[in-house]
C-alpha cells in the first residue's frame, strides 16, 4: 500500500512490520463491528463496506495505535476507538463527495459511493456508519465504564457542529469567499483536525498515568499535524494526478473553495506545512523512542503522495 512505499526508505524492517500489522489489525476490527454484506437490508450493508473498505490510508486508525504504543497501551485497547474515528471519517467523506456538497465522482480511484450506488443510499449508508461508531464506543467491553462515556463525548464533540460538520459548513460558505489564513486554519482545525486530534487524544484517554504535560503534548501535537493534514491535501489537489490521489484533481479550484495554497501559494503552503510538522514533533520531545512511530506518522501526513 501507498503508506508503506512511500515510507520504505526512512523506517526500519520491524517498524515498517508494525505499521503492516496496524493496518491488518484495524481492517479486521472494522469487518467484524460492520453488519455481514449479506444481512438485509443487503445494498445498504454492501454500500456502508464500500465506504469503509475501498482503500483509505487508515491514518487515524494508525495515529490511534501509534499513540497507544507510545504509551504502554495494550492494543485491545485501542481497537474501539480506531474502528468508531474510521467509521465517522468514512461517513464523512461520502457526504462530502454528494451532490450538494463537493460533488466529486472519484473516491480512492473508485466510483464515489453515491455513482457507485445511488444518492440516496449514500445518504443512509452515512446515516448508518455514524451511530455504529458510538456503537462501538458504547459496547468496549475492555474499557472501564466512565473511559467509554469519555470516549463517547470525545468522538462525538469531533464529529458534531463543534468539529467536522462545523468545519464542513464553514468550508462550504466559504465557496467563492476570501478568508485569511486564520480563518482558513481554524476552519480546517474543525472540518478535518477535530478527528486527527481525537485519534491522538481518544489513546491518552485510555490511561490515567499521564502526567498533566504529557497529556497536554499529545493533544497539541494532535491538534496541529490535523491542520498541516488539511493544507497536505489541498497541495495535493493543485499538484497532484487524479491516478496518483485517487480523486479529481483541481477540484478545490473549479469549487472556488477557500484554501491555504489558494491564499498564499504553494510554496508559502509548503513552509506552513513543514513548520507545523516541526512544532508537533517538538511537542514529542519528552516521549523520547517510545514515540518514534507517531513521528513516522507526522512526516508521512506531509511528505504524503495521495
Ligand atoms: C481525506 O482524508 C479527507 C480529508 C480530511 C482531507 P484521507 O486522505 O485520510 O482519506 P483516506 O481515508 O485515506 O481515503
Ligand atoms: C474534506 O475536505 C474534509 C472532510 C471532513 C471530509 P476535502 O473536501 O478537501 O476532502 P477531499 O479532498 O474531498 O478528500
Ligand atoms: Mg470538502
Ligand atoms: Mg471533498
Ligand atoms: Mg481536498
Amino acid at each position: 500500500m501507498t503508506l508503506l512505499i512511500v515510507a520504505e526508505n526512512t523506517l526500519s524492517a520491524s517498524f515498517e512490520n508494525r505499521l503492516a500489522h496496524y493496518t491488518a489489525r484495524v481492517a479486521d476490527a472494522l469487518d467484524k463491528a460492520l453488519p455481514p454484506a449479506k444481512q438485509p437490508p443487503k445494498r445498504l450493508h454492501d454500500a456502508m463496506r464500500y465506504a469503509v473498505f475501498n482503500g483509505g490510508k487508515r491514518v487515524r486508525p494508525l495515529l490511534v495505535y501509534a499513540t497507544g504504543e507510545c504509551l504502554g497501551l495494550n492494543e485491545a485497547l485501542l481497537d474501539a476507538p480506531a474502528v468508531a474515528i474510521e467509521f465517522i471519517h468514512a461517513f464523512s467523506l461520502v457526504h462530502d463527495d454528494l451532490p450538494a456538497m463537493d460533488d466529486d465522482d472519484i473516491r480512492r480511484g473508485k466510483p464515489t459511493l453515491h455513482r457507485q450506488f445511488d444518492e440516496a443510499t449514500a445518504i443512509l449508508a452515512a446515516d448508518a456508519l455514524q451511530p455504529l461508531a458510538f456503537s462501538v464506543l458504547a459496547g468496549a467491553r475492555d474499557v472501564a465504564p466512565t473511559t467509554r462515556s469519555r470516549l463517547v463525548k470525545l468522538v462525538a464533540d469531533a464529529c458534531g457542529s463543534i468539529g467536522m460538520t462545523g468545519g464542513q459548513s464553514m468550508d462550504l460558505a466559504a465557496e467563492g469567499q476570501t478568508l485569511t489564513a486564520e480563518e482558513i486554519e481554524h476552519m480546517y482545525s474543525l472540518k478535518t483536525g477535530a478527528l486527527i486530534h481525537a485519534s491522538v487524544v481518544s489513546a491518552s484517554m485510555l490511561t490515567e498515568d499521564l502526567s498533566g504535560d504529557r497529556v497536554s503534548a499529545l493533544d497539541a501535537f494532535g491538534r496541529t499535524i490535523g491542520v498541516a493534514f488539511q493544507i497536505k491535501d489541498d497541495i495535493l489537489d493543485i499538484e497532484g494526478e487524479t491516478e496518483v490521489i485517487g480523486k479529481q484533481s483541481g477540484a478545490d479550484q473549479r469549487l472556488g473553495k477557500a484554501t491555504y495554497p489558494g491564499l498564499v501559494g504553494i510554496d508559502e503552503a509548503r513552509s506552513r506545512c513543514d513548520s507545523l510538522l516541526r512544532s508537533a514533533l517538538e511537542q514529542l520531545d519528552d516521549f523520547g523512542g517510545d514515540a518514534d512511530s507517531l513521528r513516522w506518522l507526522a512526516r508521512f501526513i506531509v511528505e504524503r503522495g495521495n
